[in-house]
Formats: C-alpha cells, sequence, structure tokens
C-alpha cells in the first residue's frame, strides 16, 4: 500500500521506518529542505536506537520529498507535523495547513492525524475540508521509539467512517486495539501523558520527603510501591523533573484547554507548577553541598533524558543555567550523543571530564555514567537521578535519599 506521513520528525521517521518494514510504499514529506536533503543522502538527522538501520534496510521503499504532490495516489496520508504550545495554549495550525494541503493534491487519500492535537481538533479539520478525518496518536518514547512503534501498549484509532479498514495497518503489531470516537482518541493521549505526568511529580515530592527521614529511600519507597499492580513501577522515578517536547508542553495545554471549557484541572496545574521550580529546588540544595562557587563541576547529560540527543526542555540545561545563574563559572558537562551546545564547555570523553572536577553532577539517566562513576572515590557525588549504586559509592546528595542513611 502506498501511505504517506507529512512532518519527518521522531514520529513521522518512526512510523516511516516501520511502516516500510512491513511491506508498505512510504512517502515522508517535510517542509525542511535541508532535512529532506539529509534525508536521500542516507543521513538521519536524529538519534535515536535501532532507526538507521530500519531505514537502511527499507531503504527500497521509502521516498524523501519536499512536494507535498508526492503524495498522489497514497490511500492514507498521516499528518505528524508539531502541534507547539504557545502562551499555555495548543497551535494546531500546522495540522490544519497541512490537512488542506493534502485535501488540494489528493482528496482521495484518507487523512490521518497522528499529531496530539486537543478534542475536537479533527472535527474541525474536517468540516472546514468537508471530509472524515481519522485520529491515530503515537504513544512512542524518544529513545525506545522504534520498539515502541512495533509493539505498542496500544493503538488507539478514533474516526467514524474507514476506521476498521485503517486499523489493519496496525494489526502486525498484535497489540491491544481501541476504536473509538475522535475526541476519545485524541483526550486517551493527553490524558495519558498528563497522568504520567502527575506520577513523576507525584514520586518527586515523596523523595523530598524521603530526604528528610533518616533511614528513607525514594528507590525502595518507589518498588515498593510498584509492586501493587494497581500503581505499577513505571514512571516512579525521582530526578530532575519531566522535561522533553511532549509532557511540558502538553500538561500546559490541556489545563488551559480544560480552563477555557469552565473545568479546573487542579491535579496536572500542581504538577505543572512543582515540575516548573523543580530545578530550582534541587540547586537551593546544591548550594549547601557545594558553598564555593568556583569549584570544579561536570555535569553529567544534556538531554532531555537518555538514549536521545533531544534537548528540547531538558532539565540539564535548564540545572546548567540556573548553576551559571548563582554564580559557579567552574563548569563542563559530557554527554554520549551531544557535543556541541552554545555556552556549554562540553568535555569529549567522560573520564577527563571526572578526573577534572571536584563535583560530580548526575543530570541524565544513561547507563553509562553509573560504569563512569563506580569505584570513584576522590570526588564529590551528586546523583539527580539515582542510577548510582549507593552501598558502593559514597553519594554526597543522592536525590529521595537521606544520605545519613
Ligand atoms: C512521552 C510519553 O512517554 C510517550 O508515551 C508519548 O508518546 C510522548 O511523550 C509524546 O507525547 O510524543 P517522551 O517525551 O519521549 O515520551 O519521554 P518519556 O520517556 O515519557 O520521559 C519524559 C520525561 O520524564 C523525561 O524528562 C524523563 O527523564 C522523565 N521521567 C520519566 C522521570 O523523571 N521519571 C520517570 O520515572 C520517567
Amino acid at each position: 500500500m502506498k501511505i504517506s506521513v507529512v512532518g519527518l520528525g521522531y514520529v513521522g521517521l518512526v512510523t516511516m521506518a516501520v511502516l516500510s518494514d512491513n511491506g508498505h510504499e512510504i512517502v515522508g514529506i517535510d517542509i525542511d529542505g535541508e532535512k529532506i536533503r539529509r534525508l536521500q543522502e542516507g543521513e538521519i538527522p536524529i538519534f535515536e536506537p535501532g532507526l538507521s538501520a530500519l531505514i537502511e534496510k527499507n531503504r527500497k521503499r521509502l521516498e524523501f520529498s519536499n512536494s507535498y504532490d508526492s503524495i498522489t495516489g497514497s490511500k492514507y496520508t498521516l499528518i505528524c507535523v508539531p502541534t507547539p504550545t504557545v502562551n499555555d495554549r495548543i497551535d494546531v495550525h500546522y495540522v490544519i495547513e497541512s490537512g488542506k494541503k493534502i485535501n488540494e493534491i489528493d482528496p482521495e487519500s484518507k487523512i490521518v492525524i497522528k499529531s496530539t492535537v486537543t478534542p475536537g481538533t479533527a472535527r474541525m479539520l474536517g468540516s472546514m475540508i468537508n471530509r472524515e478525518i481519522l485520529s491515530n496518536p503515537e504513544f512512542l518514547r524518544e529513545g525506545n521509539a522504534v520498539k515502541d512503534t512495533t509493539k505498542p501498549d496500544r493503538v488507539v484509532i478514533g474516526g467514524n467512517g474507514g476506521v476498521e479498514d485503517f486499523s489493519k495497518i496496525w494489526s502486525f503489531t498484535n497489540s491491544n486495539m481501541i476504536i473509538t470516537t475522535n475526541e476519545n482518541a485524541e483526550l486517551i493521549k493527553y490524558a495519558s501523558n498528563a497522568f504520567l505526568a502527575t506520577k513523576i511529580s507525584f514520586i518527586n515530592q515523596m523523595a523530598d520527603l524521603c530526604e528528610r527521614i533518616p533511614g528513607a529511600d525514594i528507590r525502595v519507597v518507589a518498588d515498593g510501591m510498584g509492586m501493587d499492580k494497581r500503581i505499577g513501577r513505571a514512571f516512579l522515578n525521582a530526578g530532575t523533573g519531566y522535561g522533553g517536547s511532549c509532557f511540558p508542553k502538553d500538561t500546559r495545554a490541556i489545563a488551559s484547554f480544560a480552563n477555557d471549557m469552565g473545568v479546573e484541572l487542579s491535579i496536572i496545574k500542581s504538577t505543572i507548577e512543582y515540575n516548573e521550580n523543580r530545578i530550582g529546588n534541587l540547586v537551593n540544595r546544591i548550594e549547601n553541598i557545594i558553598p564555593e562557587k568556583d569549584s570544579r563541576i561536570t555535569v553529567l547529560g544534556l538531554s532531555f533524558k537518555e538514549n536521545t540527543g533531544d534537548l528540547r526542555e531538558s532539565k540539564s540545561i535548564e540545572l546548567i543555567t540556573e548553576l551559571k545563574r548563582r554564580g559557579y563559572n567552574n563548569l563542563k558537562a559530557f554527554d554520549p550523543v551531544t557535543s556541541q551546545v552554545e555556552g556549554i564547555d562540553i568535555v569529549a570523553d567522560a573520564e577527563t571530564a571526572i578526573k577534572w572536577s571536584e563535583f560530580v553532577i548526575v543530570a541524565t539517566e544513561w547507563p553509562s555514567f553509573s560504569e563512569y562513576l563506580e569505584g570513584v572515590k576522590d570526588r564529590h557525588i551528586i546523583d539527580l537521578r539515582r542510577i548510582i549504586d549507593n552501598k558502593t559509592v559514597k553519594l554526597d546528595y543522592g536525590v529521595g535519599l537521606n544520605v545519613t542513611n
């Protein structure tokens, strides 16, 4: 089947790769000419485990173009363009514009919205161009995107006509499938992201409490909570707060969307507020541990989480900015993927960075960081992600750990 994908970010590129691996002919469209040129030359513009290999393997069935004309003859065109939050409100104009363009070029191609949009967006686009729109929200995590798309926990499809037929393209996943209205599909995405964000702010608050209780450790508390099937262990890792291109923007968008409808999502609002203050509060604690502002400090990790090079709304970058603002100017950083960020002195290898420093701050959950710090005895270690085994390495500070333990 010929399928087109509009918008070649994480969602679009991974969707293309996975669907082509299932034998479909896929056309990818993006307005960024430079990105298309790189993709045509075989260069993958993002770091995502397994993605390059999958694109390489299916190259024959993949086409990259910056002209919407190339979608002609596609049975489905999947919209994967960004939906930024501007002044706390979702901006869906990229989705609407691309829907209109697809309609102009090929009125037969069925339009599917994969971008995260507030409830009512598919219906609005449908009434503008007078046709049925399908919703198929995406739940992939960066760093795990290929696996999540190949074997998602569930596939959600919303719409009125053609839903059953469209669902067949995902039948290879053998995942739970929920077929429903556009509005339910749209809200399932927001409710899921907001709930996961809430889990993170919740566990970070519990971590604050643990730090005050001799004998307490948030990791053990989270393990104990997680064994209850109704709670689950996932997303109970205390840390620097949630970042990335999704949770911060989606929580703000759904809170203001609900507000406009006269509903106060107070739990989500407090999740957002706590998360926004998280780095400031952690730096208050760091100031007690590092009183000398000219101490040599290395921050490990720059991306918003492990296994990605994505720096959008990264808590590590926010941390470095805040440390500098408070006068710590002897700062270096190491990251396994990122080697250049304006204004940050990035060291090419972790060992050199650790040797140079008096204080090492673990800011991202890359598993290799615990290996680097294993056996390091003569450096002060501040673990903001709790990935270091505090039984073997002495921590000066660990999130959610009472260090008098
Ligand atoms: C998130 C969702 O997990 C996906 O299901 C969704 O498809 C995606 O947003 C989206 O809306 O497109 P992603 O942003 O890739 O995926 O990242 P997550 O793995 O969810 O992590 C988000 C943030 O929470 C990161 O900063 C991470 O470090 C933090 N986090 C996560 C914690 O602090 N503790 C945890 O236990 C888990």
